[in-house]
């Protein structure tokens, strides 16, 4: 994979924009959940405290904690910079602000960060990338991407 860190900007939603951005019910929530492209989001994080079953896929994860996390700070304040001067672009509907924004995003990937080492290590967080996959079919009830 020529996935370089340099030239990632990792950046992920809180568990409850996931459920708000795919309309996930109780139900959903109950199915083994395949996650494509999860980044650092913490969706994986939350939903395995609350007793879920989910594996996340993304290129993302051949990288370190420490690599990811020195990243992350490295670009965060450029991508709220950029989201500040396209303000107008966006829908400020579930998120008021910037300042909200960049406290949302930066609480789910540390979120995200804390869980990654033991997460991998249970094989929740898998370096893949779509769209060929290596499961065998029905493996998953549920993709989220
Ligand atoms: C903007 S982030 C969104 C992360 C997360 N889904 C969220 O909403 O918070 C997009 C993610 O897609 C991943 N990605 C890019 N190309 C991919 C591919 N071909 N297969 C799987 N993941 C991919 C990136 O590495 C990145 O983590």
């Amino acid at each position: 994979m020529s996935f370089v860190l340099e030239k990632v900007v990792p950046w992920g939603r809180s568990y409850e924009e996931y459920v708000v951005m795919f309309a996930l019910t109780g139900t959903d929530l109950e199915k083994s959940i395949l996650g494509c492209g999860d980044g650092p989001s913490a969706f994986n994080s939350r939903l395995t405290r609350r007793g879920g079953k989910i594996v996340s896929v993304d290129p993302l994860y051949q990288f370190s904690a420490e690599e990811l996390e020195s990243r992350i700070n490295e670009t965060y304040v450029t991508v709220l910079e950029q989201a500040k001067k396209n303000k107008d672009e966006f829908v400020w509907k579930n998120i008021d602000n910037i300042g909200q924004l960049g406290r949302i995003r930066m609480d789910a990937m540390r979120q995200f960060l804390d869980d990654y080492p033991f997460g991998e290590k249970q094989g929740r967080y898998v370096v893949g990338e779509l769209p060929m996959l290596e499961f065998p079919n029905k493996e998953f009830e549920l993709a989220l991407c």
